[in-house]
């Protein structure tokens, strides 16, 4: 057989056998088979030196030739197996975006959450700052300087989660007043309110809870009245409960105002008419206020001759439960999703 024809069945074969490869890793073998130095064409190119002059030329240019084939046929081939990966792993990766998505459960602001930041709106918007508190408070600010000195009924163990002697869980929002004066240091006019957490010693009922939310408010300035504490209140009232609603003040005590007075709104339900919700008054209590007590405003080193201020306390879950007739203060508190998804604020 001479070199062409031996070339030629090389050629052939290569054509062949070349489809027959699947993996790179075979195409390489394959390729050093063929090409590589030990391969096919080294065994050929050492005919060479055998050859007459004269014919090397041609031999030269024939293996060259079938090289470049077989070269080709082995590019060729790749191109077919990069391919063949590529559209396998297309097939296994494969996504079908007709598929229903995964439901991320967005939560929602919870109702508290949601008449607390009502609130903080409406003062906002009448120019209050809105401050913070600690919850572990100190007797003095929680108590003592808020008029309710060491022997107050309301200071009964009772009441307060004492941690020590003098610290305790705070039982209302008003030892933020105390902070918020002591911090003032110019002894200036102050218009706040404080949203928070608070804590009593009590046992968990329809209506009562260890934890509930308070919101105080406290307006300190060189002419208040009583007159600029109930416009401000009928404004809460009116936010809370619908812009019909009216209010009326009735004469109570706190030891950290005087005068003092419970501040009634008239009854959304029946209209003041007198129905099951409001025990046929026409009113519901929804909060503790009045003046300032001279006593409290010279314990944080303000000047009770120069200076008075209202203050206000009320229960943010009181007015949840009254605004949507729920009638057991603990739902807040369980964290059933049928409960909370009720009220959502879009
Ligand atoms: N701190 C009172 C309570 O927890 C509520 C209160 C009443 C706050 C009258 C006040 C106020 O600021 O003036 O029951």
């Amino acid at each position: 057989m001479n070199v062409k024809q031996q070339l030629e069945n090389m050629i052939a074969e290569a054509k062949e056998q070349v489809l027959i490869v699947k993996s790179i890793h075979e195409l390489n073998e394959f390729k050093s088979k063929y090409l590589g130095k030990k391969g096919s064409f080294s065994e050929i190119a050492k005919m060479m030196k055998d050859l007459p002059n004269d014919e090397k030329p041609v031999f030269g240019k024939l293996t060259n030739e079938a090289k470049q084939a077989i070269n080709e046929y082995i590019n060729n081939q790749r191109v077919i197996i990069e391919e063949a990966i590529i559209n396998e792993k297309l097939m296994k990766e494969t996504i079908d975006v007709t598929l229903p998505g995964k439901e991320f459960g967005i939560g929602q602001t919870h109702l508290l959450t949601q008449i607390k930041e009502e609130i903080e709106d409406l003062f906002i918007g009448m120019g209050y700052q809105v401050m913070e508190g600690p919850e572990v408070e100190i007797d003095e600010y929680n108590f003592e300087k808020l008029n309710l000195p060491k022997d107050h009924p309301a200071r009964d163990m009772q009441d307060t989660f004492y941690i020590t002697d003098e610290t305790l869980l705070r039982t209302h929002t008003s030892p933020v007043q105390v902070r918020t004066m002591l911090d003032n240091s110019e002894k200036g006019p102050i218009k706040i309110i404080c949203p928070g957490k608070v804590y009593r010693r009590d046992d968990d009922d329809a209506t009562h809870s260890h934890q509930f939310m308070q919101i105080e408010g406290l307006v300190v300035d060189e002419k208040t009245s009583m007159a600029d504490l109930k416009g401000t209140l009928l404004e809460v009232a009116k936010k809370m409960f619908g812009s019909n609603r009216d209010i009326r003040l009735r004469p109570s005590y706190f030891p950290f105002t005087e005068p003092s007075v419970e501040v009634d709104v008239s009854c959304a339900n029946c209209n003041g008419k007198g129905c099951n919700i409001c025990k046929h008054t026409g009113w519901i209590e929804i909060l503790g206020a009045g003046m300032v007590n001279d006593k409290v405003l010279e314990a944080s080193g303000y000047d009770s001759k120069k200076y008075q201020g209202f203050a206000f306390g009320m229960g943010v879950e009181r007015i949840a439960m009254l605004k949507y007739g729920i009638n057991d203060i603990r739902m807040f508190y369980l964290n059933d999703l049928r409960f909370n998804k009720q009220f959502t604020n879009e």
